[in-house]
């Protein structure tokens, strides 16, 4: 796969009844990182992944956590989540009290603190976390369930932000989550994305396995590396 597009398959999107094999499996097939969304069933209407969960799969597998808060209360969930053992933290702009305080905390730990946007957050909520940020976040769908279409405002806004962190000198990771679909990932890499959250629409894909979806996922993303490197 080219250079700098990484996959971080969506454990939402799992078989959470096989959770370990699952994990398994996502090894095999080279999986960057493990995504999980946890949400508190207030920032958003959901709660499929629990702590304990997390803190279980930690002594399972040497695979990064990327977690992708989606909570009222960032930095009680930034303090749970410290002592397990993760590698990345997001948390979402629209929710944090004091953005800068809870990044400095999570990378204060050693821990790469990013900033999630939902779709239709502004990108000047970034203006002035950029020294604090190590990757940034951006929502494709609205937060807090699989299986949903891009939102039309998501291509310019990868875009937008690619050209915001470029002219401001943070090169920081773009990372898109929600419907990063076969037919979208293309778009979103060319566009400015280098992380790629790997849903139902992608990786769980019904109808191939892992390993097929993976070799998809991976040419799609090279389809679109080739035109981010034509532009
Ligand atoms: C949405 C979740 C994602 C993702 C799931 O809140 O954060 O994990 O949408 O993947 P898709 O969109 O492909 O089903
Ligand atoms: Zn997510």
């Amino acid at each position: 796969m080219q250079p700098g597009v990484r996959v971080s398959p969506s454990l939402m999107c799992a078989d959470l009844c096989r959770l370990e094999d699952e994990v398994r499996r996502l090894e095999e097939v080279g999986a960057d990182f493990l995504h999980f969304d946890l949400m508190d069933a207030h920032f958003t209407p959901n709660m499929p992944l629990g702590l304990e969960m997390i803190r279980r799969l930690r002594a399972r597998t040497e695979l990064e956590f990327d977690i992708h808060l989606m909570v009222q209360n960032n930095d009680l969930f930034v303090e749970w989540l410290l002592p397990i053992g993760v590698q990345m933290i997001s948390v979402h702009a629209e929710s944090a009290l004091h953005l800068d305080r809870t990044l400095d905390a999570i990378r204060s730990a050693g821990v790469m603190a990013g900033v999630a946007l939902n779709p239709a957050t502004p990108l000047s909520a970034l203006e002035y976390a950029l020294e604090r940020m190590d990757f940034l976040m951006l929502m494709t769908v609205n937060p807090g369930f699989a299986g949903q279409v891009i939102v039309p405002s998501a291509w310019r806004k990868i875009e937008d932000a690619r050209r915001m962190l470029r002219d401001r000198g943070f090169v920081v990771p773009i990372e898109v989550d929600g419907n990063v679909s076969f037919a979208n990932i293309p778009r979103m890499v060319a566009a400015g994305a280098d992380i790629l959250v790997a849903g139902s629409s992608s990786l769980f894909a019904p109808g191939a396995t892992l390993k097929e979806n993976m070799v998809r996922l991976r040419e799609a993303a090279g389809d679109g590396m080739s035109d981010r490197c034509s532009r």
